[in-house]
């Protein structure tokens, strides 16, 4: 059955190859519509420079109706000022109803799991606090590099590619206050609210909060690869960052004197994407300790591979005296679920099509993280530095360890 059903939307599928800058050719586009618009989605997997000329050439057309939505890739420019001109430019042709600014981290199944989780338990909701929680590490490693993008990569690394929108967007639903209601805009709110309460990062503080690296050869995956100076299209003395790490501060009541440690890599030791909540530790123990750190909790989400959530708690170890151990308690949902997880953009994608933009980013929430994220590229420019080699299946540079064991913490290894 399943084939017969592919076969059926594959016979749908028409391809049609034009120049999206050329406003004629958008009539040849209009021939292939064999229906009035019911409910038309254009998903623009492009550059944004691009989403102006597809807007206009659209619009001659005709393309464009009160039931059409349009679906934007990130990133949405390149600072802030290119992302409010962006949103403006899109702004004459589609209501903001009818854009959906697509981030695949929030399609991910693990993703709308935290906030079930949160919201649905008062047993962590009690807890998600600076009186319980010591810190967050968010991590999305990758073990790829840039592969056959340099000519995107090299104009937005790391910060643009995966800083600016997945990380800030999974501290988002991580740190975000409960909303009234799930609802797009009441979800949406709360996002926003996080962003504007971020602790700035602007002058001096830069280089004390935030690292950049760049892949130097080493071996990914069992083979030697080479350094990203010397991938296909990539410029001999580029100073793109292929990795970033960062403290983050929330400067509000409930995560006051919380860090959060981010981290996004390519050619990291693995790929994996971790959020990991560090409960603090217990006041006192009256048992005997092997590890002090034994003793703390942690709610770990696994975005990927091996999607699911432990927390990790003590028990005793079996035998005489009171030796006290972790253990995890799993919830992995490929065990009890009987239906495949759908892919984040196909989950996206059929949210877009039935009008539901709660996992979709607006307007505002785009432009409050490039304004977070603006002095850190700007003082990076007039820097003019190479970010500092790590070498390609590690960790990253040497200045992201010591950012975690400045504040005597360290980096949590992926499970
Ligand atoms: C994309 C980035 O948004 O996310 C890529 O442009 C990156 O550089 C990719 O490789 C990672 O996505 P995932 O879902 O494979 O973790």
């Amino acid at each position: 059955l399943e084939l017969e059903v592919l076969d059926a939307f594959i016979a749908k599928v028409q391809c049609l190859t034009m120049d999206v800058t050329d406003e004629g050719a958008y009539k040849a586009l209009r021939k292939t519509f064999s229906q009035e618009d019911s409910n038309r989605l254009y998903y623009m997997a492009t550059g944004s420079d691009l989403y102006t000329p597809v807007c206009r050439g659209l619009h001659s057309a005709g393309l464009i109706t009160p039931q059409s939505k349009i679906v934007l890739e990130k990133p949405i420019g390149h600072d802030l000022a290119s992302a409010r001109a962006i949103n403006d430019t899109v702004a004459e042709f589609f209501k903001e109803n009818q854009i959906y600014r697509i981030d695949h981290y929030l399609g991910k199944e693990t993703v709308q799991n935290l906030m079930v989780l949160r919201f649905a338990n008062s047993l962590f909701e009690s807890q998600w606090n600076q009186h319980y929680i010591d810190h967050i590490q968010i991590t999305i490693s990758e073990s790829l590099g840039v592969e056959k993008r340099a000519g995107f990569y090299e104009h937005v690394g790391a910060m643009r590619d995966m800083f600016q929108n997945h990380l800030l967007q999974l501290l988002c639903i991580t740190a975000m206050e409960p909303p009234a209601r799930l609802e797009p805009d009441a979800v949406r709110d709360e996002k926003v609210k996080v962003l504007r309460a971020l602790k700035p990062i602007t002058g001096n503080l830069i280089s004390d909060n935030v690292v950049r690296g760049q892949y130097d050869a080493g071996v990914a995956d069992g083979k030697a690869v080479p350094r990203y100076r010397d991938e296909p299209g990539v410029h001999p003395k580029s100073q793109t960052e292929t990795f970033i790490a960062a403290k983050v501060e929330i400067d509000n009541w409930r995560w006051a004197g919380v860090p959060f440690y981010l981290r996004t890599g390519k050619r990291l030791a693995e790929r994996a994407c971790e959020i990991v909540v560090h409960f603090k530790e217990i006041p006192h123990s009256i048992f005997p300790l092997q590890h002090k750190n034994t003793m703390a909790n942690k709610l770990i989400f696994r975005l990927q591979p091996d999607e699911g959530v432990r927390l990790m708690l003590c028990e005793k170890r079996v035998g005489p005296g009171m030796n006290v151990r972790p253990m995890n308690l799993s919830l992995n949902p490929s065990n009890h679920r009987q239906t495949r997880v759908p892919e984040a953009y196909e989950r996206l994608l059929f949210d877009a099509l039935s009008g539901n933009a709660t996992l979709f980013l607006r307007n505002d929430e785009l432009l409050e993280a490039w304004r977070w994220v603006d002095p850190i590229l700007s003082y990076w420019t007039e820097l003019d530095q190479r970010p500092e080699p790590y070498t390609a299946g590690s960790w990253g540079p040497a200045a992201a360890t010591l950012l975690l064991a400045k504040d005597g913490r360290l980096w949590d290894e992926n499970s």
